[in-house]
């Protein structure tokens, strides 16, 4: 790709510049797609269309040959997280230049409570955000039920928080048990903000796991052999079930399994608004790599639910092909060898996660788009598109439109790339997909209308990122609105449509 710059940027560093022209090339929005100039002006697109005049100033960026998408959007990261007596290694700097490297402008991060404290994980995520580069948002794990919890979910959705996140699994530690999950949704419900799970029978996992390291089993095949897709499709069936006894939207995080796909499809034929969520892991790689004589390679790709063997994978991208998942994350959860390696001798305490913010746009795009299971236009869908209408901010995110915010890749369909750690810009030092590759590249990423990506060279800066907040009650509350928010009045209404009748006032009562 030849880039022009007609007359120089107003600043030496094209970081700076706020007026860029990119020329030339196939602007695909996930319903629309069109050969067009696009113009950004001051962060924003000001204009899509044909022949556009390159304003005095502007830089010009040739992108003849190639596609013009809105940036990646990763619904599900987590950045600097402290999990299994570990802190993951990616911080808000690191992971977002990551991220930009690989054509994501936006991700949503899981916030933990501090000692189950709301507001002081809030807190804690905002001061590790100081780091940021790129725009971000958050989501709030609640991990025990109480009337302080209640009360701070109805302050954070103030502060842009839209959806909060229930672990079914980790016992001991972040699991919350079925009445914590019912108080749970029916708070989110009130509130309109999106209950998120972790889907996975975490007291039948904390069994599995004995089990199968007093059988002898230590390494990271345990990881596997101890969690079946079986505890995944329980999980999943039974957080639907519950969501829609409370008449609350459900959306369920990193679909690794044909079991819990299959609920979802399920929910979904019966109308009902739950959401899936596979990660680019679960769809490009399968559980072999638990089983390397290698331990630091066979640790590196544990992450729960585990990544399954190779019929999940091919089920669950036809899935997303069909509409029955709706998204593609990543769970970038990263612990390098170092970290991973106080789980030698004993599986159970491998800091679980693996790697995806900088890799997930290229791997959905071979996966998906170059194997021809969808078309670019989905490919913006699942990879951006579908997380902002979710999360609510479509279509200022999301969206190659005037008034949009400057998000924008340039992919080019013709260059070939193969990803390693040796070249990744996370600092993990090991790599899921080492010697994936890949035909296509994303050769220019814009964030917010600063070019941060270009010539194989990030320009960033840390704290120059920005929280996005997301407002409560969007899309998936539609019908869920206008159903009323008291669970008894819409139980009795439900009733009375199935079988004509209401509840009597009994004569002798
Ligand atoms: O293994 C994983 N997924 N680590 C991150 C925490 C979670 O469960 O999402
Ligand atoms: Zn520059
Ligand atoms: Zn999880
Ligand atoms: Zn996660």
């Amino acid at each position: 790709m030849t880039i022009l710059v007609l007359l120089g940027s107003r600043n030496a560093c094209c970081v700076t510049a706020t007026v860029i022209l990119i020329k030339g090339g196939e602007v695909v929005n996930h319903d629309l797609q069109m050969k067009a100039d696009v113009l950004i002006k001051d962060g924003l697109i000001a204009e899509v269309a044909p022949n556009i005049k390159a304003p005095a100033g502007a830089k010009v960026i040739d992108a003849s040959g190639s596609y013009v998408m809105p940036g990646g959007i990763d619904p599900h990261t987590h950045l600097a997280m402290p999990f299994m007596g570990q802190v993951a290694c990616d911080d808000f700097y690191s992971g977002q230049a990551a991220a930009l490297a690989g054509g994501t402008t936006m991700h949503i991060d899981f916030a933990l409570p501090v000692n189950h404290n709301l507001l002081a994980g809030f807190k804690e995520w905002q001061a590790k955000a100081q780091l940021a580069c790129a725009d971000y948002g958050f989501h709030m794990a609640v991990t025990k039920w109480n009337s302080q919890v209640a009360e701070d979910m109805g302050k954070l959705v103030q502060q842009g928080i839209n959806s909060f996140k229930f672990f079914m699994a980790y016992k001991g530690a972040l699991m919350v048990n079925d009445e914590e999950l019912l108080q749970g949704f029916v708070r989110c419900r009130q509130l309109g903000a999106l209950p998120q799970v972790h889907a996975e029978n975490g007291e039948a996992v904390a069994l599995g796991q004995q089990l199968v390291f007093e059988a002898g089993i230590t390494g990271p095949e345990g990881h596997a052999l101890s969690r079946p897709a079986v505890l995944e499709g329980e999980a999943t069936g039974r957080a639907i079930r519950l969501a829609s006894f409370v008449g609350v939207p459900l959306y369920v995080v990193h679909v690794m399994s044909i079991d819990a796909m299959e609920e979802v499809a399920r929910a979904r034929k019966a109308g009902l608004p739950i959401i899936g969520e596979p990660v680019a892991s679960g769809l490009a790689l399968d559980e072999s790599a638990m089983w390397d004589a290698n331990f630091t390679k066979a640790a590196a790709a544990v992450m729960s639910p585990p990544i399954r063997s190779k019929q999940h994978g091919v089920a669950l991208k036809k899935a997303l092909a069909g509409g029955l998942l709706q998204l593609v994350a990543t769970d970038h959860a990263v612990f390098n060898s170092s970290q991973k390696a106080v789980g030698r001798g004993d599986f159970r305490v491998i800091p679980n996660g693996v790697n995806g913010l900088e890799e997930r746009m290229h791997v959905v795009w071979q996966e998906m788009v170059v194997s021809g299971l969808i078309t670019p236009r989905d490919f913006v869908r699942i990879t951006s598109t579908a997380a902002a209408q979710i999360f609510n901010v479509y279509p200022r995110k999301g969206c190659i439109a005037p008034g949009s915010d400057a998000d924008v890749i340039v992919l080019d369909p013709r260059v070939k790339h193969t990803i390693s750690a040796a070249t990744h810009h996370s600092r993990i030092d090991t790599n899921v997909y080492e010697g994936k590759e890949i035909q296509g590249k994303v050769t220019v990423t814009i964030s917010r209308g600063r070019l941060v990506w270009f010539e194989g060279k990030l320009n960033v800066e840390p704290g120059s990122g920005r929280f996005i907040p997301l407002p409560t009650h969007g899309p998936l509350f539609d019908g869920i609105d206008k159903a009323g928010a008291d669970t008894a009045a819409r139980l009795v209404k439900a009733f009375a449509a199935e079988n004509g009748a209401t509840p009597v006032v009994r004569e002798d009562a």
